[in-house]
């Protein structure tokens, strides 16, 4: 019997998507390059559902259903294009290849044209929620045409994570728009866990907190409004003690965060399109000055303040509310970009889809998002998710405690990077009149580079080395 749709690429995470699907009752061909990964997920979990084994890539396409549904699980870069390659010389018009990895937005949408050409869907789907979400029900991002939705869009509902009855898998958009949007969502992961860790150092710093006693604030937080997985994970990090030494799990980890590059690729883009995305921007380049050791060695010598902490309740209060305040900066700046790369490609986004899409599934799955979605239904444009009314309010509750925080902070000389820009985007966006009006005739001065008027039309230059008068440009 032909499979209903395929999987190639066997590791864990196209294994347990494979197994996803064969849990729900989907006759799933697999392959992978070495063979020996397809027959020991047949020997291991055959029995979870109908599994259709193929050695060769032209028996794996050759064993599917028509049109034929490919699902690609490799890690993404060239590779990616070698296995598009293979299955796309197998296929006819109408079929659909997937490509289920972090790929980058414009590689997917190189791939796409060029297999449009030749007739076949070509879907860039982001796929969140690590191996137990891949398992279980992740949250499915996928982009690419009409058609190809149709064709799998009951499919990736069914073994998708849902919150409420609601499958978190939309069809996202055209072409790249599903791999833009998955890139946003790791960005705002960053961003998410690097307030998370501002929070933790901050009050470990000034309170002389242990880890586990903040185990306990992370687990007091995730019952109100910051209810999240990340939030819940942090707990158990916190409270992990390391068998070897008996000391704090964080204590002997080092201190130097990596990256595989989508939470850089947001900021490039970011850059690209003109949106300031400042809470992922700092979360990307705090794991940069983390990785310097010698820098840091070497710095650890310049001085600091005199104060090194400062023993109030309140704080802890004042940061929980900095770390909410900061987590909407961020996720209106994500949602901005998105807004921007929609109106720049024609993807038609609908903004608050994407929020009913992250509720579950994914890593920065949380109770928030329902607001974002409300807020988005309320007034679907919305100039920025700050001034929805529901988030407005909690900006107006939170910004004394978020000012407290930052000025702790900076006086007892622990980084805050995420609270302290998201505050500043926060006071600039707040702003009647900028500063960028005297950049402007900075401009004009050196560059003859004009500048409008508040009270005219047009652009005007000063004649700044002469008679400094002004003329129309
Ligand atoms: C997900 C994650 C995943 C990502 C890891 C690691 O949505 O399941 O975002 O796609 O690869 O979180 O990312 P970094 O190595 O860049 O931190």
């Amino acid at each position: 019997d032909l499979a209903d749709i395929g999987v190639t690429g066997l590791a864990t995470m196209g294994r347990n998507l494979a197994r996803n699907l064969a849990r729900h009752g989907y006759a799933v061909a697999v392959h992978n390059r070495s063979a020996s990964r397809t027959h020991a997920l047949v020997r291991e979990f055959g029995g979870e559902g109908t599994f259709v084994p193929s050695e060769e890539a032209a028996d794996f396409v050759a064993s599917l259903k028509r049109p034929r549904r490919a699902i690609i699980m490799v890690k993404a870069g060239a590779g990616t294009d070698a296995v598009i390659d293979q299955l796309a010389a197998l296929m006819e018009p109408g079929d659909m290849i997937v490509d289920g990895g972090n790929a980058h937005f414009e590689d997917t949408r190189r791939r796409e044209a060029a297999l449009r050409e030749r007739g076949i869907h070509f879907v860039g789907a982001g796929i969140s929620g690590g191996e137990e979400g891949a398992l279980l029900g992740p949250s499915i991002m996928p982009g690419g045409s009409a058609e190809s939705w149709e064709a799998l869009g009951p499919i990736l509902q069914d073994i998708a994570a849902k919150v409420d009855g609601v499958p978190c898998a939309v069809h996202v958009g055209p072409d790249g728009a599903g791999h833009f949007v998955k890139m946003v969502h790791n960005g705002i992961e960053y961003s998410d866990m690097q307030l998370i860790a501002e929070s933790y150092d901050l009050l470990r710093q000034a309170l002389g907190a242990t880890p586990a006693d903040l185990a306990e604030v992370f687990r007091g937080w995730n019952r109100g409004e910051l209810d999240s997985y990340l939030i819940e994970i942090t707990a158990e990090v916190l409270d992990q003690v390391d068998a070897a030494t008996g000391r704090p799990f964080v204590d002997v980890v080092v201190d130097r965060a990596e990256q595989k590059g989508t939470g850089r690729w947001t900021v490039q883009s970011a850059l690209e399109l003109g949106v300031p995305v400042t809470g992922i921007a700092e979360a990307v380049f705090a794991r940069a000055l983390s990785g310097h050791p010698e820098q840091r060695a070497a710095a650890r010598s310049l001085a600091g303040p005199s104060l090194s902490g400062v023993g109030a309740e309140e704080l802890v209060e004042d940061v929980r509310q900095a770390l909410y305040a900061s987590k909407i900066v961020a996720y209106a700046q994500g949602f901005d970009q998105m807004a921007a790369a929609s109106r720049e490609y024609g993807w038609d986004l609908d903004l608050g889809a994407m929020a009913t899409i992250w509720r579950g599934g994914c890593i920065i799955r949380a109770k928030f998002l329902d607001r974002i979605r409300a807020a988005y239904d309320a007034d679907p444009n919305l100039p920025t998710l700050l001034v929805d009314p529901t988030f407005a309010a909690a900006l107006g509750v939170a910004q004394e405690s978020w000012r407290r925080v930052v000025t702790t902070a900076v006086r007892i000389g622990v980084p805050t990077p995420g609270f302290s820009s998201a505050l500043a985007y926060y006071d600039g966006l707040r702003r009647d009149r900028l500063p960028a009006a005297l950049v402007q005739g900075l401009r004009d001065y050196f560059g003859a580079h004009t500048y409008l008027r508040v009270d005219r039309e047009g652009a005007f230059h000063t004649d700044w080395p002469g008679d400094r008068a002004e003329r129309p440009a």
